[in-house]
């Protein structure tokens, strides 16, 4: 039988659906239920009537779809797939900036383990923190652990007094301006479009910086017929299915998330079979992860109302 329809019956058999990130690869993202941004996967995971969640993505997601959903099987079809910025800050400094700091909100990027947030007052996604941030009563903003979407946020919201983290996403960061002004001088009538997890560098040579979903939704909308495009180069796949014509530039170095790449349609199948990869969901201190996501998702669907 082919791996899909294998797939598709496992689901049928265990009440089950799948959840991908656009940084998988092309054909997992094909097979999924639900595609999306980390915004988009954490507000579905909550709506699910589901029994059991397959999350093609890294450990933080299929995490955070855990505290959304304790009472769900959360499977992992790898669980090695982590996010190296997810550890890139810590409990101890978290504290030394509450003692430091008085009117501080702890903003915790949801690429972040669950230990982060569990130290934290509210997550934010690259879709929604420019918005959130805006909306809390604090002053003081500690940010982590991505340097480069907190300085990005910072500048849209000078109000606000902003303390940075040292932490980064690796495949954005390795992005370079030569490369990018290469592609420039070959394609000048191509629109930039930037992740906010990239360096200032980049992001200042950007028509548009925005989330995986806001720069899939820029090119849409463009009359534009080629694009730059400044992110993980999984998300080619919705830019080509969304507009068969229109022509995406990488960066040489095409920037790929390896660990995204560990999801293939053989580890899919094998934990829709098997029930392993299942995350545990933690008693109590669980609870306390689960309130800056909670809060992120409630401010956030309060801002979509447009209730002040
Ligand atoms: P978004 O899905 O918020 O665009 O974030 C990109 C990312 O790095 C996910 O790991
Ligand atoms: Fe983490 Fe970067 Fe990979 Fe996203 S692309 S999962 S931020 S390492």
């Amino acid at each position: 039988m082919d791996i899909r329809d294998e797939i598709n019956q496992l689901k049928k058999e265990k009440d089950a659906v799948i959840l991908a990130h656009y940084y998988v690869r092309p054909e997992v993202q094909e097979i999924a239920d639900y595609t999306g941004d980390s915004f988009y996967l954490s507000r579905t995971a909550e709506k699910l009537t589901s029994k059991v969640l397959v999350f093609a993505g890294v450990s933080f997601m299929g995490e955070s779809a855990k505290l959304l959903n304790p009472e769900k099987v959360v499977l992992m079809p790898d669980l090695s797939a982590d996010c190296a910025m997810a550890h890139m800050a810590d409990a101890g400094t978290i504290r030394k900036m509450r003692d430091t700091y008085e009117d501080l909100a702890v903003v915790c990027y949801i690429n972040s383990t669950a230990e982060l947030k569990r130290h934290s007052d509210v997550c934010v996604t690259s879709a929604n923190a420019v918005k959130i941030v805006r909306e809390l009563p604090n002053k003081n903003i500690f940010f982590i652990p991505d340097r480069n979407l907190a300085r990005f946020v910072a500048a849209k919201v000078p109000e606000k007094h902003f303390v940075f983290n040292a932490g980064y996403c690796p495949v954005h960061e390795e992005m370079k301006r030569e490369e990018i002004e290469r592609l420039k001088l070959r394609h000048p009538e191509a629109p930039v479009l930037v992740h906010p997890e990239c360096p200032a560098a980049i992001c200042d040579m950007a028509d548009y910086v925005g989330s995986t979903s806001g720069i899939i939704r820029y090119a849409g909308e463009s009359s534009a017929r080629e694009f730059i495009i400044c992110t993980e180069s999984g998300v080619r796949c919705e830019l080509q299915k969304q507009d068969p014509d229109k022509v995406f530039y990488f960066p040489d170095t095409e920037p790929v998330c390896k660990d995204m790449k560990l999801i293939t349609l053989e580890k899919i199948r094998d934990v829709l079979r098997t029930g392993e990869n299942a995350l545990q969901a933690e008693e109590g201190s669980a609870s306390r992860a689960r309130e800056p996501l909670e809060r992120m998702l409630a401010l956030a669907a309060k801002q979509e109302k447009g209730v002040e």
